[in-house]
């Protein structure tokens, strides 16, 4: 058996493509269609409500491409909206949390984990309970750094004003029990140079490579998996079309089929 409908990912915007890079990884025959909210990001702002009916959207317009499986590739959906959206649809859904907290508390030594994410995300506590869960002698730390969502979106990764804000940001982290730090936004692995020339002696986990490793690992048992040689990478986005296209094919560096620009909710 071989499915070649294509795998679904979602974001608010830019990040979720850090995801999108690691599904052509690991799975580079499997054809992906991404959407990204740039209309209405950023999400790790809004009320959990409309992170839900948001997110509700981008699975609906998922669903109508007929796709076997949606990865959210980003926390703050995963946060708000997962739990509530499974309930409501019946394709397969997965997060990023989940995995990323198994593959962070399988890396630290001194049981310290640090996390990073939206305000949202770090508000909602669902790394701290999910680790919690996991290891309860794993100590937390939730830091929240929206602002790194704009520099990346702004095409400020290298800037001065980036470094400055890695350093005010992550200043708890710096020589302290933390050796493991979670780039607990999608967003994040963009700025992963940046924030490792901070904070070089850290282990920087990206939730992406174990979400996307679960994703294989529940399309093998599920004999989803495709058997074609060949993939389609289709890239959409609610608004910003052009700055979106720009950032996306410099950051994939693969072939596109196809970037444009579509509508979903009101
Ligand atoms: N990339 C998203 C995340 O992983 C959200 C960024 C935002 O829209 O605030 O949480």
């Amino acid at each position: 058996m071989s499915d070649q409908r294509p795998i679904g990912v979602l974001d608010s915007g830019l990040g979720g493509l850090t995801v999108v890079k690691e599904v052509i990884r690991q799975l580079p025959n499997e054809n992906v269609i991404f959407i990204g909210d740039e209309a209405r990001m950023p999400y790790g702002v809004k009320t959990h409500e409309q992170i839900i009916s948001y997110t509700r959207e981008m699975v609906q317009y998922l669903i109508s491409q007929n796709v076997k499986l949606i990865i959210y590739g980003c926390n703050t959906a995963t946060a708000n909206a997962l739990l509530q959206l499974r309930k409501e649809f019946t394709v397969p859904m997965l997060g990023v949390i989940q995995p990323g907290s198994t593959q962070a508390s399988k890396i630290t030594k001194t049981d310290h984990v640090g996390i990073i994410g939206t305000e949202s995300t770090i508000n909602s506590k669902s790394y701290d309970k999910t680790i919690a869960a996991i290891d309860p002698k794993i100590k937390v730390l939730g830091i929240a750094a929206q602002k790194f969502v704009a520099l990346v979106e702004g095409d400020k990764a290298d800037s001065d004003e980036a470094k400055k804000n890695i350093e005010t940001t992550l200043r708890p982290f710096k020589d302290s029990n933390y050796d493991t730090l979670i780039l607990g936004c999608t967003h994040f692995p963009m700025l992963k140079k940046q924030i490792n020339n901070y904070l070089p002696e850290t282990k920087l986990v990206d939730p992406a490579v174990s979400t996307v490793e679960t994703a294989k690992e529940y399309l093998f048992k599920n004999d989803l998996l495709t058997d074609s040689q060949t993939r389609t990478l289709k890239l959409h986005a609610t608004a910003g079309i052009d700055e979106f296209a720009k950032l996306a094919k410099r950051w994939l560096k693969t072939d596109i089929d196809e970037i444009s620009l579509v509508n979903i909710g009101g």
